[in-house]
């Protein structure tokens, strides 16, 4: 049994022939196939550049960073695969990726030679292809082979199989990345238990590989805070064609409101979008009318989309590349903001605005989140939300106003819609901006159906407007500003058929 590989239950269903003369008959007469060699894509030498600043950090230790494997969604059915992050950073290699692939950086004297292993073409000599509705070509798809995926990553490629050497000879200076494959780092942990036992060192420092910080999950998120030249065109890509998913679903309104449960609608007419023109969505959708986007976290999205509603829609393209965006836009579904929307909406607008215009290098992160917090203290204030003063509000130990804002106003962006999560806090809430930094400004207000701090008029709405950030030289870029975002160009787009 392959140990990269889990066992599944499709018995019960179908049964595979087993006779000789079939496996004679299906393992021949297939025509060879032409190997076409692509040219190294243009991220490898990025991602080359990636692994060298790991390498940096990691001399003499094995580095293991696994794609992952996909994860079961009932008995034999997946969820679609999704490689770790950190490994599609540190290959190149994006929604293509094999599952149960393995990155594998082996320390010299200079630094590390990487090769990925991972599960190269079968053959047709083989029952695989036929035979395993996991990962068999007939049923999944032809796999490229060694040289091909070696020469469009311009990385050394070894089959699977041989990952199984490199596990038995796994030592304390071995690092896995242990959150993207438990089995293969339970297997690295059990080798290197053993030999620990062994030699009598169970107990001290030499057995204390990764096992409490997952030490290269930490380095690889913290590797990806600033993004390089490919990265931010990848980024800027990733809201374009974001914008025409907001785009199309305005296009829908009219069948939109028709439908009992138009939320669903706004999901699917996005989905199709990101489909079509990336890889997915970056995460589940959220398509909240009404008082719905209250609820910071709307996704059953099975309601409906009422003209006079406000719809907040917040939502992200995932690229082949797998960089998304995360976008909130909230709109008024007939097309023009109440007084009270408007009110509250440029009230967002303005702590967004406030919040952006202090961004540029060497500012600290959590500044970002104190100038939104300043206007929204400030006009719940004005309205006599707050039992005191702004200033009084915004005092650590009072923060009144963060009851229609509990959520935060930024976070790093990138492959992960949460991006570079498992960075030190030095690093992200407490660090320091740097160009190239792309992160969200999201600040919103929200004024819960039942919320008796309110007049009954605000009560039902919320509106949240997140924009993607680049850090510049010596300012930023909002890289999301062509999603219109003002309350004119707001309702001039929705009025444009
Ligand atoms: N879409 C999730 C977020 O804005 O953080
Ligand atoms: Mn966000
Ligand atoms: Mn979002």
């Amino acid at each position: 049994m392959d140990a990269q590989k889990a066992p599944r239950a499709t018995t019960n269903r179908s049964t595979t022939p087993r006779s000789d003369s079939f496996k004679d008959y299906i393992s021949s007469r297939w025509a060879d196939r032409d190997e076409v060699m692509p040219a190294a894509r243009e991220e490898a030498a990025y991602a080359a550049a990636r692994r060298a600043r790991l390498s940096e950090l990691h001399r003499g230790e094995r580095l293991v960073v696994p794609a992952g494997r996909a994860k079961v969604r009932s008995n034999d059915c997946d969820y679609p695969f999704r490689a770790h992050s950190a490994f599609a950073h540190l290959t190149g290699w994006g929604s293509a990726t094999v599952p149960g692939s393995v990155l594998v950086l082996e320390p010299t004297d200079e630094g590390h030679d990487a090769t990925l292993y991972f599960r190269a073409s079968a053959g047709r000599e083989s029952d695989e292809f036929y035979a395993d509705p996991e990962i068999g070509e007939f049923w999944t798809g032809p796999r490229p082979s060694l040289a091909q995926v070696g020469a469009d990553l311009a990385l050394a490629t070894r089959e699977l199989a041989e990952l199984d050497a490199v596990v038995a000879s796994s030592s304390a200076a071995t690092l896995v990345l242990r959150e993207a494959d438990p089995e293969l780092t339970a297997r690295v942990d059990a080798v290197v238990a053993a030999a620990a036992d062994a030699s009598g060192l169970a107990g001290t420092d030499a057995d204390e590989t990764s096992v409490d910080v997952d030490v290269l999950a930490r380095d690889a998120s913290e590797l990806r805070l600033v993004k390089d030249a490919w990265e931010v065109a990848q980024m800027r890509q990733a809201v374009a064609v974001t914008g025409r998913g907001f785009s199309d679903v305005i296009a829908d309104f009219e069948d939109i409101v028709a439908h009992p449960r138009g939320e669903r609608l706004v999901e699917g007419t996005f989905n199709r979008r990101a489909r079509a023109d990336g890889n997915t969505v970056g995460y589940d959708t959220i398509a909240a009318a009404g008082d719905h986007a209250c609820v910071l976290h709307w996704t059953r999205n099975d309601g409906p989309v009422a003209d006079g509603d406000l719809i907040l829609i917040d939502a992200g393209i995932e690229l082949d590349s797998l960089y998304t965006a995360d976008i909130t836009r909230t709109l008024p579904v007939s097309g023009r903001f109440s007084d009270v929307q408007r009110l509250v909406y440029e009230a967002v607008l303005e702590a967004a605005d406030a919040a952006f215009a202090i961004v540029r290098p060497g500012i600290a992160f959590r500044e970002i989140h104190a100038a939104a917090m300043q206007v929204i203290a400030e006009r719940t204030a004005e309205w006599g939300f707050l039992p005191v003063s702004a200033e009084e509000s915004l005092e650590p130990d009072h923060q009144y106003h963060r009851r229609y804002m509990v959520h935060g106003t930024s976070h790093h962006l990138g492959m992960d819609v949460h991006d570079c999560a498992a960075a030190r806090r030095d690093l992200y809430l407490d660090g320091v901006l740097e160009p190239g930094m792309v992160f969200t400004i999201e600040p919103g207000l929200y004024f819960q159906p039942d919320d008796l701090t309110v007049p009954e008029e605000f009560r039902g709405i919320g509106v949240r407007i997140e924009d993607d950030i680049l850090v510049t030289a010596d300012g930023a870029e909002n890289l999301s500003v062509g999603i219109p975002r003002t309350v004119a160009d707001v309702e001039a787009w929705i009025a444009r058929p």
